[in-house]
């Protein structure tokens, strides 16, 4: 397969920080903002999903764990920006979304791509991606070199916002009133459908095979929730290891200054909370939760699955961006 373009999406080294039982690093990854990333490299109707992703996110966890020509895939694909900075960098990519208007839009933004030079190959299914192992097709069993995605949490997210006489009207801000939807599950459910695609995703994946899961701090009636923590579980219980916690930055990064860009929402709610004497913070990161499929089969006589899940991550590293 030819060599892939550099991505416009930057994708920044990480700077890494030893965290003891977990390595942990922080990815800055919004060196420019989610609007400069996007711009020409996506279809401007991509512009009305709720909850999508940084495409540096994407591309930096794309460029650390694969390799040109491997498979890339998402079970909760979106508008496609996994799929679009994988085949952008030479990779190609499977992507599972339920609801049909955001599975078309990433169908069309990898046509896009391709027509802008990127390598790659991909494939959209549009279903319930917790019926992963039945709706997928057979080829792609065993062969997922990496998952990159993130869950909806919650019905009701930031989406935009308009000045109106009337005041501030919201839209573009919930997926859908689908119930098969996760985003109108409670966290219980939410993290039993996780669990559920997770192991799905687990059957995908070729052995050493790494998933990255985001997961976004997220308040319920004022109180942070530790989805990470809840997250991480769902991973074991899926069969996966854990093996690094990272940061993305949803901030810029100017020397040892943040440059945060938070929705109309997040600084409202925030001054809000304040006001009332609650000491908010407002939130510029990601959790990413990075789990590996052991390499050897328990069976097969050449690394104990603890053994093998102490060898660090990095021999399944890409190259650089
Ligand atoms: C946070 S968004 C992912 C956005 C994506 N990373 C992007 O950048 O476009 C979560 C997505 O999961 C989809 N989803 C929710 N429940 C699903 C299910 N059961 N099966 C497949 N997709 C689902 C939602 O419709 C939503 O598009």
């Amino acid at each position: 397969m030819a060599e892939p373009r550099p991505p416009r999406a930057a994708a920044p080294h990480p700077v890494a920080i030893d965290d003891g039982d977990l390595r942990l690093s922080v990815w800055p990854t919004a060196q420019r903002d989610a609007r400069a990333q996007r711009a020409g490299r996506y279809l401007p109707a991509a512009t009305a999903h709720p909850g999508k992703m940084l495409p540096a996110i994407a591309a930096t966890a794309i460029t650390r764990y694969t390799q040109p020509g491997d498979l890339v895939a998402d079970p909760m694909c979106g508008i496609g920006t996994t799929l679009i900075e994988a085949v952008h960098l030479g990779r190609d990519a499977l992507g599972v979304e339920y609801e049909p208007r955001w599975a078309g839009l990433a169908a069309a933004g990898i046509t896009h791509a391709r027509r802008h030079g990127a390598t790659g190959t991909g494939e959209v299914i549009c279903g319930d991606a917790r019926q992963l192992p039945g709706i997928a097709p057979a080829w792609a069993r065993g062969r997922v070199a990496l998952v990159v995605t993130s869950p909806p949490y919650g019905p009701s997210v930031h989406g935009h916002v308009r000045a109106t006489a009337g005041g501030v009207r919201k839209f573009n801000n919930r997926y859908s009133r689908d119930p098969v939807n996760l985003a109108h599950h409670g966290l219980d459910a939410l993290l039993d459908g996780i669990t559920r695609i997770l192991t799905g995703a687990a059957a995908l994946l070729r052995p050493g095979g790494i998933v990255v899961i985001t997961a976004r701090p997220w308040r319920h009636r004022g109180e942070l929730v530790d989805l990470p923590s809840a997250v991480i579980a769902a991973g074991r219980a899926a069969g996966l290891t854990p093996v690094e916690r990272c940061v993305a930055l949803l901030a810029g990064l100017d020397g040892d200054h943040l440059v945060a860009r938070p929705s109309f929402f997040q600084l409202d709610n925030t001054r809000k909370a304040r006001a009332r004497g609650e000491p908010w913070h407002l939130i510029v990161h990601e959790d990413l939760l990075i789990f590996r499929k052991q390499r050897f089969p328990a069976s097969s006589g050449k690394l104990k699955p603890d053994q093998a899940d102490r060898t660090a991550p990095d021999d399944a590293q890409g190259q650089a961006a």
